[in-house]
């Protein structure tokens, strides 16, 4: 990924359908020095998520696509040849990609997802680990493929479920650790660290 980085940072986009407290992790860290990236769009599938509000604050492109038709992505790609994306970070996106639009960013999109995969992917990790009452769960960096939640993995932290924890609070610390990894699972893969 080394030949992506030039003088410039690569132009990312964050792809959000919720709150956004990792576009917005995104953002910050994107503007220190040794990021190799700058967020340069948001992509909504939700014109009323709150993260859309960082685009405001951060004076960052957004592009809200509420349709989920045959065209939305080929209007997405054309949004992102616009604002010279070539990388694709995916923080709460709730769509699924087409094999067709992921092979136009191979190895290019990435995701964070809340469990350690290959356990639990899809909707609904917390309430499983509980129901499972696994002694750990956490959250993953991968690479997206055409399979669900299925890409290489870039990173992962593992966080320790206790008796009393809900999936709430669950959720809660793996949040914590997702801000934590995102940023430096894109360190990792431009070899910055
Ligand atoms: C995170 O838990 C992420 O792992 C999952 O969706 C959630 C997005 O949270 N894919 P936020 O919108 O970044 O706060």
């Amino acid at each position: 990924m080394k030949k992506l980085l030039g003088k410039n940072k690569i132009l990312t986009a964050v792809f959000i359908s919720g709150k956004g407290t990792n576009l917005k992790k995104l953002i910050q860290l994107s503007k220190t020095k040794k990021s190799p990236i700058k967020i340069g769009l948001i992509i909504s599938s939700d014109s009323k998520a709150e993260g859309l509000k960082y685009s405001i604050k951060y004076k960052i492109n957004k592009y809200v696509i509420k349709k989920n038709d045959k065209n939305s992505e080929i209007k997405i790609l054309k949004k992102l040849e616009i604002n010279k994306i070539s990388f694709i970070c995916l923080a709460g996106y709730m769509r699924i990609l087409s094999k067709k639009f992921i092979k136009n960013f191979k190895g290019k999109i990435i995701n964070i997802h809340p469990s350690l995969l290959p356990k639990y992917k899809g909707l609904n990790t917390h309430e499983k680990v509980i129901k499972n009452k696994e002694k750990y769960t956490g959250c993953t960096v991968h690479y997206v493929n055409d399979k669900l939640d299925s890409g290489k993995i870039i990173l992962q932290k593992k966080i320790k479920v206790f008796k009393h924890d809900t999936a709430d609070s669950i959720k809660k610390r793996v949040l914590e650790k997702e801000h934590q990894i995102y940023f430096k699972a894109i360190l990792k893969i431009f070899n910055v660290i």
